[in-house]
């Protein structure tokens, strides 16, 4: 029952003792930022949220940049699963043509991604090869056409809901309800779309 301000107080306190140089956010909302920013002496340097193709929470970005706050993208991948093929974009027909295009693995190219989008992605991999892979990003370009196409990638649901603590008075995200609505608004590529799901992108090793 702890208000986020009192805990950001406490945070700003840290920087006033010199124990601590930046302190940030993670899932928070807009409204919840606002609220921090009239309250604190301290702006938030970063919030971490969740971020991946279809997941590109455009608004929240744009309210963090125009206020000078980083955008950490988690889940930035959308935790690919090669069991079920999802996220499906991750393994779609038009993932495999640009693996192929670029001599990338999707994986890179969805990080490259995100970077030109301007926020920063913290994938998670256990694997070395895919560690490696994901911090060699910076020595191709994706094109205008290709970087619409991935940008029309069809919306999908938040993965990371916390739905344990749904009820909480601070519970930072939309009800599903209202997710689904937005979807239904948003354009599908023809590119990128959930179509082609038998056709597996293969990883490259090499990359
Ligand atoms: N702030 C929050 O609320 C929050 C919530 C969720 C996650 N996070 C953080 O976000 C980070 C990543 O998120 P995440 O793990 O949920 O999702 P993610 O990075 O989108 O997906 C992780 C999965 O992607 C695979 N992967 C990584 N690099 C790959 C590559 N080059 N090719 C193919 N597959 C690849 C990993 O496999 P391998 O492991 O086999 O390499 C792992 O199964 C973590 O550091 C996590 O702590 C924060």
């Amino acid at each position: 029952d702890v208000d986020y301000i009192d805990t950001w107080n406490a945070m700003e306190e840290l920087v006033k003792l010199g124990l601590v140089r930046s302190i940030g956010l993670s899932n928070f909302n807009m409204e919840q930022i606002q609220r921090i920013i009239q309250c604190s002496s301290y702006k938030p340097v970063v919030n971490q949220v969740e971020i991946w193709p279809g997941f590109l929470q455009k608004d929240l970005v744009d309210y963090c940049r125009y206020n000078g706050i980083i955008v950490t993208a988690h889940s930035p991948l959308g935790q690919p699963n090669r069991e079920d093929h999802s996220p499906i974009y991750f393994f779609s027909e038009g993932m495999k043509r640009l693996t192929k295009k670029y001599k990338k693995s999707a994986a890179q190219i969805v990080l490259r991604y995100l970077v030109d989008y301007g926020v920063v992605p913290i994938p998670k991999a256990a694997n070395p090869v895919h560690i490696k892979q994901n911090l060699n990003i910076f020595d191709f370009k994706l094109d205008d056409a290709d970087t619409r196409a991935l940008r029309g990638v069809n919306p999908k649901s938040r993965i990371v809901k916390y739905e344990t603590v749904r009820d909480h008075p601070f519970y930072p995200f939309e009800r599903d309800d209202e997710i689904n609505e937005k979807i239904d608004e948003e354009l599908p590529a023809e590119d990128l779309k959930d179509e082609n799901k038998e056709d597996d992108v293969e990883e490259e090793e090499d990359n």
